[in-house]
């Protein structure tokens, strides 16, 4: 049955037009796009799901900020606000703007890592590993078992394995560990949370072996929102209590603000107490972003970014957000849809290899859904499967991802009920006829992140 929608907390001001084209448009525009749904014209799309990143309608406030964003290039007013906001919410010492998350990862990675060391996380996202890989190291994903049972509606199946992070640690020699991840909320996994209490448990393991822990904190407001909901001994904390108390377990921050921060472009790097490690960031983020009172932004992106986080932490907004989740996924249960449950925070996962038993992983069932979504109704959605996992960067072969999602992401304070209720309807169409669906092969790729820009075609 379906669970009620929450009202929107805010009224609408500005819209975007959206259209639809025919089928035979639609097949023609994908075949066009090599069977890549990032080499499709947004203008072609209707429903745009294919990322929750910088894909966010910000607040008449936020639009205010822009207007008011001071672009000097050192000691800007918008610098120092959202060292301010940064420093208020995080309770780190250092805070240093840079263009999205990569970015992040990108200037501090190689100052953790290289080559012959590993770096261990709840789970990787694509770019966080591919920077892990670049930086010369190896990325090992730890997470905890229930994860794998999509349909087993657990509190925090985001969770680090920590049985398993500790063995790993002696396993591979504490001194061949170069950094301690942990993505909140773990995106790869379906927007699953992670508890205060494996945030901490997690930390204790990293100060025994003398391990740093950094946090992915792409979604930390939507963490602290389940945290909230379903940590009993947090529930009747604030979520900036909330927040504080997550990154006072870890050391350090990457963040591409691009989502919880509800802006369109932007990143941080937060340093909670280490000065050694503050001078190279600093020397990094001057030598690839630009000088550290802007790192790759405009004043006026600061400026809303300062004021989205405190935007991103508000609870009736949280209410709403994951509320449109919950509701979307209610609607496919009757129709024997399964999906990551219960729903991640940013968007639906489908359980692609669920719906297309007979499409093997090398030939991309979530990449199969993803694809008929948008032939069936103009929406996009994208594969967070072995077709975005890629190749063993060693061997070369295929890797078989933990999971064939196709992730449905939702864009913060953009689509209404009835644009959701499109979705479910279309999901549950493409189910009824889910045994004629076909795979799909690489016709090519490049080496590294290679769902960006590969091209497919269906198998006959
Ligand atoms: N970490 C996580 C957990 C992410 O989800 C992303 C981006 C990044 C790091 C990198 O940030 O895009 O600003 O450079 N995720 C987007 C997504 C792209 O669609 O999930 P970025």
């Amino acid at each position: 049955m379906a669970v009620k929608y929450i009202p929107e907390p805010f009224r609408i001001k500005m819209v975007e037009t959206i259209k639809t084209l025919t089928a035979e448009e639609r097949a023609q525009r994908i075949a066009e796009a090599h069977y890549n749904v990032f080499n499709l014209k947004s203008d072609d799309v209707y429903i745009d799901l294919l990322t929750d990143s910088g894909t966010n309608a910000m607040s008449s406030d936020q639009w205010a900020g822009i207007m008011s964003g001071d672009e000097a290039y050192a000691g800007a007013k918008s610098y120092r606000r959202l060292l301010a906001a940064g420093e208020d919410i995080f309770g780190y010492k250092y805070i240093q703007p840079v263009h999205q998350g990569r970015a992040a990862e990108k200037v501090l990675f190689p100052l953790l890592l290289s080559k012959g060391k590993y770096a261990i996380a709840n789970m990787f996202f694509d770019t966080t590993r591919a920077h892990v890989e670049i930086a010369g190291a190896r990325a090992i994903d730890c997470i905890a078992e229930e994860a794998r049972e999509i349909q087993l509606r657990l509190p925090f199946k985001g969770n680090m394995d920590v049985i398993k992070l500790e063995e790993l640690i002696n396993h591979y020699g504490k001194e061949n560990i170069g950094l301690i991840v942990m993505t909140i909320t773990n995106n790869s996994a379906g927007g699953q949370p992670v508890s205060v209490e494996n945030i901490r448990q997690t930390s204790e393991i990293c100060k025994k072996y003398h391990l740093p822990l950094c946090i992915d904190a792409a979604r930390y407001a939507e963490n602290a929102y389940f945290i909230k909901q379903r940590e009993t001994a947090y529930k009747n904390k604030s979520i900036p209590e909330i927040v504080k108390t997550m990154f006072s377990f870890a050391d350090m921050f990457t963040m591409s603000a691009k989502k919880d921060a509800i802006v369109n472009m932007g990143g941080l790097i937060g340093v909670k107490d280490n000065d050694e490690l503050v001078a190279k960031v600093k020397g990094n983020t001057i030598a690839f972003e630009g000088f550290i009172s802007y790192g790759g932004l405009a004043g006026r992106d600061l400026e809303a970014i300062a004021i989205g986080l405190y935007e991103g932490l508000d609870e009736s907004y949280l209410k709403y957000r994951i509320g449109q989740v919950e509701y979307l996924a209610s609607l496919l249960d009757d129709a024997g849809i399964v999906y990551q449950s219960p729903v991640g925070g940013h968007g639906l996962f489908i359980d692609a290899a669920a719906m297309f038993p007979h499409i093997p992983y090398y030939q991309f069932p979530a990449q199969a859904l993803a694809i008929e979504l948008y032939k069936e109704a103009g929406i996009r959605a994208c594969d967070i499967g072995s077709f975005m996992l890629g190749n063993d960067p060693d061997t070369k072969k295929q890797l078989k991802s933990e999971f064939e999602f196709t992730r449905l992401a939702i864009p913060r304070r953009v689509y209404t009920q009835a644009h959701l209720d499109l979705v479910a309807e279309t999901l549950v169409s493409i189910k009824k006829r889910a045994n004629e669906m076909k795979g799909f092969a690489i016709v090519w790729e490049p080496p590294v992140l290679r769902h960006f820009q590969a091209h497919l075609k269906p198998i006959k």
